[in-house]
C-alpha cells in the first residue's frame, strides 16, 4: 500500500498531492494529519521548497522512516536547485522536483518578509541593469504566477508505473 503525504504553505502541494491521489489511486493525507495514514503504508512525500529547505521532509521520516519517494515543489526547476536540495535536505530517495505557483497575496509573517525583501533587492537592482529579462522576473512575482499542471507529473508516473 502506498499514501501520498503532503506539506503545503500556499496549496501548490497539496494540488499536486491531489493530482497524483486521482491519477494513481493512492490516498493523500496533510502531514498534519499522518495520523490517518496506514500503518503499513509506504509514503511518497511532498513539501514545498523554502529557501533551499525542503518543508517537512525531516518530520516525515521521523514519523514514516524511509520515503518511497520525495517530492519538492518550488517556484522554478533547475538541475543546480535540485542538485543543492538533495545535498542540503540529504535526499537520497527517487527524488522529483515540480514548479508550482506564487502569489505574495497568499503569503503572512515571515513569508511574505522574506519575499518581499527579496523583491524589494531585485527592483533596486534594475537601476543598474537595462535588461529587460529582469524587469520581467519582478514584474513575475508582483502578479503572482502559476505553473502547476499535471503535465509535470509524468515522470513520478513513470516512476510508479
Ligand atoms: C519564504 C519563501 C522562500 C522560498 N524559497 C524558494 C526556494 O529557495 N526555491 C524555490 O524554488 N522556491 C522557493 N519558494 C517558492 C515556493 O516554494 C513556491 O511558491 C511553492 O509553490 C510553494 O508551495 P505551496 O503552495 O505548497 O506552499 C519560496 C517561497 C517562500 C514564501
Amino acid at each position: 500500500m502506498i499514501s501520498i503525504v503532503y506539506v503545503t504553505n500556499t496549496g501548490s502541494s497539496k494540488a499536486y498531492a491531489q493530482m497524483l491521489s486521482e491519477k494513481t489511486g493512492y490516498a493523500a493525507y496533510s502531514l498534519a494529519d499522518s495520523g490517518s495514514v496506514p500503518e503499513e503504508s509506504e509514503v511518497i512525500f511532498i513539501g514545498w521548497v523554502m529557501a533551499g529547505s525542503l518543508q517537512g521532509l525531516k518530520e516525515a521520516r521521523e514519523r514514516f522512516g524511509n520515503l518511497k519517494a520525495v517530492i519538492a515543489v518550488g517556484m522554478m526547476k533547475s538541475e543546480k536547485q535540485d542538485k543543492d536540495l538533495k545535498e542540503k535536505n540529504g535526499i537520497t530517495e527517487p527524488f522529483f522536483s515540480l514548479p508550482g505557483a506564487f502569489d505574495m497575496k497568499k503569503l503572512t509573517g515571515m513569508h511574505k518578509m522574506m519575499m518581499g525583501m527579496m523583491v524589494k533587492m531585485m527592483k533596486s537592482k534594475l537601476k543598474e541593469t537595462d535588461d529587460p529579462k529582469a524587469k520581467e522576473v519582478v514584474e513575475k512575482f508582483e502578479e503572482g504566477f502559476d505553473m502547476i499542471d499535471e503535465k509535470h507529473l509524468s515522470e513520478v508516473l513513470e516512476f510508479l508505473g
